[in-house]
C-alpha cells in the first residue's frame, strides 16, 4: 500500500496510506482533507485538485497531458511544481510521494 505524505493549507502534514489504482485527488479528499474540493469528480475539469508536488518527486511522475496543463493555467497559483492530483495515479512507484494543496483561487 503506497504510502503519501499531505500538506494541507494549514501546513499540517498527514501521512495516508491507500490503494495502487485510485488518483492522488481521491487519496487527498477520502482522507479529510475539506479543502480540496475536486469539484469535477476528476474528470479534468475543475482545476480545484491543483496540489504543487515536492521538487524531488516531479519529474518521476507521468507527464502531463494537455488539458491538464490548460486547466493548470488558470490557476493564479501555478508554479513548476503544479499538478492536477486527479490527474496522477496512485502506483508502487509513488509511495513516499510529498503533495501540498494549492493556495485557494
Ligand atoms: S478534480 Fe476537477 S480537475 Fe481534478
Amino acid at each position: 500500500m503506497p504510502t503519501i505524505h499531505v500538506t494541507g493549507r494549514d501546513g499540517e502534514e498527514k501521512a495516508v496510506s491507500v490503494d495502487a489504482g485510485i488518483s492522488v485527488m481521491e487519496a487527498i479528499r477520502d482522507n479529510g482533507f475539506d479543502e480540496l474540493l475536486a469539484l469535477c469528480g476528476g474528470c479534468c475539469s475543475c482545476a480545484t485538485c491543483h496540489v504543487h508536488v515536492a521538487a524531488d518527486w516531479k519529474e518521476k511522475l507521468p507527464e502531463m497531458s494537455e488539458d491538464e496543463d490548460d486547466l493548470l493555467e488558470s490557476s493564479d497559483h501555478r508554479d513548476e511544481f503544479s499538478r492536477l492530483s486527479c490527474q496522477i495515479e496512485v502506483s508502487d512507484e509513488l509511495d513516499g510521494l510529498k503533495v501540498r494543496i494549492a493556495e485557494e483561487d
